[in-house]
């Protein structure tokens, strides 16, 4: 093992994703990684479909049921693949016969899913975009087909920090939600949705993975002629257990879970403490003669801040000096430059605190 892996050397991480992760769970996971809650095997080494694994699953659906507050008619879903794939299983599975498709466009993620829809159903409708100012706002004008299979949008705009402060409402159609960079932060009614997925590697664990929220009714769509691993029907009648699962990042996420339940307070609690490491960091692009957020106000997301110097020239500096104080992770997205602060759920209020000051420092030493 090289010398500097056994360090216990934490920086401030305001990775987009994968993200940071609360410290107890890498400590707990470090504590059972050789003998998984005293079975003298590694979590990595156990069959998927042994007790010790399916009571981890089990926790990790019925914390994701309290926490969502979800009523029975929900199915709690773990597919391989990431949020992508959900961009082509949606459409293929939950598309009904000559019913368009409605999407809101608010920059890659959601054009990503537009791209897919189009490849696999003829009438895909896009019913609003922000693309007039660089996805910098969330429409508000817009008008839902009556005869939609379903209206999709994206929740939170990782890249462009934009994020929906009150969900669309698309009069009874099905909403589906990707809610990848703003799941389980902050409480939902759901309602209005036929189904929300999210990649967990921002706010619920590690990569490679989608939890999958989905409404009883909307399985009854599914074409019996899908390829068995592509059907949400058989993640649902095999309780994701088809396959082998990714069983680490499953448990990693039933202890995220566990801690956003038991130790963070839940959702209301940890939406409190997301608005303010947020305000934090808006209130010195406000304040400031050097910042500029990129995002509308009334738009900005309390997940992913983004923000540019008006100088372009000192963003390098910026980062380096950043860097040197221990704060990573703050380059904005290749696609857009400038910056971006994540704040997930699992970065501290004292993280965002010493951001701020670093922010606040670097504009002094700069003017
Ligand atoms: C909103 C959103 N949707 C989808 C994705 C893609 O996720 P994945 O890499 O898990 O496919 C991302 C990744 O950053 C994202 O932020």
């Amino acid at each position: 093992m090289k010398k500097g892996l056994r360090m216990e050397h934490r920086i401030h991480n305001f990775n987009a994703g994968p993200a940071a992760l609360p410290l107890p769970v890498l400590k707990e996971i470090k504590g059972d990684f050789l003998s998984f809650r005293g079975s003298g095997m590694s979590i990595t080494e156990i069959s998927h479909r042994s007790p010790q694994f399916e009571e981890v699953l089990d926790d990790a659906i019925l914390r994701t049921r309290r926490l969502l507050n979800l009523t029975d008619d929900y199915h709690v879903l773990f597919i391989q693949g990431g949020a992508s794939m959900q961009f082509c299983m949606v459409p293929m599975n939950l598309a009904l016969p000559g019913k368009p498709l409605n999407y809101i466009d608010t920059g890659v993620w959601s054009a990503k899913a537009i791209q897919e829809a189009q490849q696999q159903v003829q009438e895909v409708k896009v019913i609003a975009s922000s693309e007039d100012r660089d996805f910098s706002y969330i429409p508000t004008n817009y008008h839902v087909d009556r005869q939609a299979s379903y209206l999709h949008f994206t929740s939170n705009n990782t890249i462009r920090g934009t994020q929906w402060h009150q969900f669309p409402d698309s009069g009874g159609v099905p909403l589906i939600a990707d809610m990848s960079s703003d799941f389980m932060s902050r409480p939902i009614d759901i309602k209005p949705f036929g189904m929300i997925y999210a990649g967990a590697q921002k706010n619920i664990g590690p990569s490679g993975i989608a939890m999958v929220i989905m409404r009883e009714d909307m399985l009854n769509r599914v074409p019996p002629d899908l390829p068995t691993m592509l059907k949400y029907t058989t993640f649902k009648e095999n309780k994701s257990l088809y396959n082998t699962p990714p069983t680490f990042a499953i448990y990693v996420i039933d202890l995220v879970l566990c801690w956003l339940e038991d130790t963070a307070g839940g959702l209301e609690k940890i939406e409190e403490v997301n608005k303010e490491k947020a305000s934090l960091i808006y209130e010195v692009i406000d304040s400031s003669e050097i910042y500029q957020g990129t995002a509308e106000p009334s738009s900005r997301s309390l997940m992913n801040i983004t923000f540019r110097l008006s100088d372009k020239n000192m963003e390098e500096r910026f980062l380096a000096e950043a860097k040197s104080n221990g704060l990573q992770g703050l380059g904005g997205h290749r696609s857009v430059g400038g910056f971006r602060a994540s704040l997930y759920n699992a970065v501290s209020v004292e993280s965002a605190r010493t951001l701020a000051a670093f922010m606040r420092e670097f504009e002094k030493s700069s003017v």
